[in-house]
């Protein structure tokens, strides 16, 4: 089957780009890659011509603006990035009659009562949970043969990436504090296992939400425990904070993340606890570093 993955230079995209393997087609938008095509989802004309070009048969699109506290006082790049250049590809997707995969997020969800099922009542607290709801939205009126998948707390290996358990491998290899939330839920997810999941997930036929997330419901400085334990480093560098001392630019769902058992039903892939995935992340950054 030909496959486009859309924003296959970033973290996720770059996984899923591997797990699809083969003649996959990958985009980047700004962080020129080799063997990636330069695609912007903001350019609706652009898109069109470059899906209609290629015609996969499955558009996957892990493509956003993910940064939260940017997404807050950068509304309009992030209604472009996250709302309209998920419109644009929805409906070349429509257009061409291939099957849809976006990328959600428990972020949706105010924190109240987590982790969310897949029937949750997303009601988001800050611009980039609203704008990722709105694009939801679009995609479900847009692409009949539609799956979102929402995900939470990604980690993996990603040499130039920001994401938390790099950073934690970092500051605790320098002892540099890192501050850590007290109290953020959510369900921490490694990434090569996800990229399996939604792969698996995209050649099915199922149609709707799917949560492919870890099973694990773990504070955020508990899964930092955890990640120290396992990599070796000792903890001290560690500083629980709650988000009211933490005074982040966007507001946090405190009990966020999201529930996997009814999409867990549906697959072969498991889904990995947090130490598995750890563990697994470990044999990964040794032979890569
Ligand atoms: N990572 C997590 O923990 C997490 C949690 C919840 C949900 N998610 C969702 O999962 C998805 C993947 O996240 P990620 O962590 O992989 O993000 P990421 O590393 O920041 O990657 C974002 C990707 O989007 C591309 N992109 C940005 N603007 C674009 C534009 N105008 N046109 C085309 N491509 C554009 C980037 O390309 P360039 O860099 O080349 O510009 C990059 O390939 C996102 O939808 C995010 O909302 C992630």
């Amino acid at each position: 089957m030909s496959v486009l993955v859309v924003g296959s230079s970033g973290f996720v995209g770059a996984e899923l780009l591997r797990a699809f393997g083969g003649d996959t087609v990958g985009t980047y938008c700004k962080t020129e890659r080799p063997g990636l095509e330069r695609l912007d989802i903001t350019e609706a004309a652009e898109v069109d011509a470059f899906v209609n070009r290629l015609r996969p048969r499955l558009i996957v699109h892990p493509a956003a603006q993910p940064n939260v506290d940017r997404c807050e006082s950068e509304v309009g790049e992030s209604y472009q990035v996250n709302v309209a250049g998920t419109r644009n590809v929805a409906q070349a997707a429509a257009r061409i009659g291939a099957r849809y995969v976006y990328f959600s997020t428990d972020y949706l969800f105010d924190g109240t009562d987590g982790p969310y099922p897949v029937d949750a009542e997303p009601s988001p607290i800050n611009v980039y949970g609203q704008h990722k709801l709105e694009a939801e939205q679009i995609v479900q009126a847009t692409v009949a043969d539609h799956l979102i998948v929402r995900v939470c707390g990604v980690y993996g290996y990603h040499p130039e990436g920001k994401n938390f358990i790099m950073g934690l491998l970092q500051k605790g290899g320098d002892g540099v504090t890192m501050n850590v939330p007290s109290d953020q839920w959510g369900t921490p997810t490694y990434v090569e296992n996800l990229a399996e999941a939604v792969k698996e997930l995209s050649l099915g036929s199922h149609t709707g939400i799917a949560h492919p997330v870890g099973p694990d419901y773990l504070v955020r400085i508990e899964f930092a425990r955890l990640a120290a334990e396992i990599l070796g480093l000792d903890d001290s560098f560690l500083n629980p904070m709650t988000t009211e001392e933490l005074d982040q630019p966007a507001a946090r769902p405190e009990r966020g993340g999201v529930d996997n058992r009814s999409t867990q039903a549906m697959l072969e892939t498991r889904l990995l606890p947090a130490r598995e995935g750890l563990l697994a992340f470990k044999k990964v950054m040794e032979v890569r570093t």
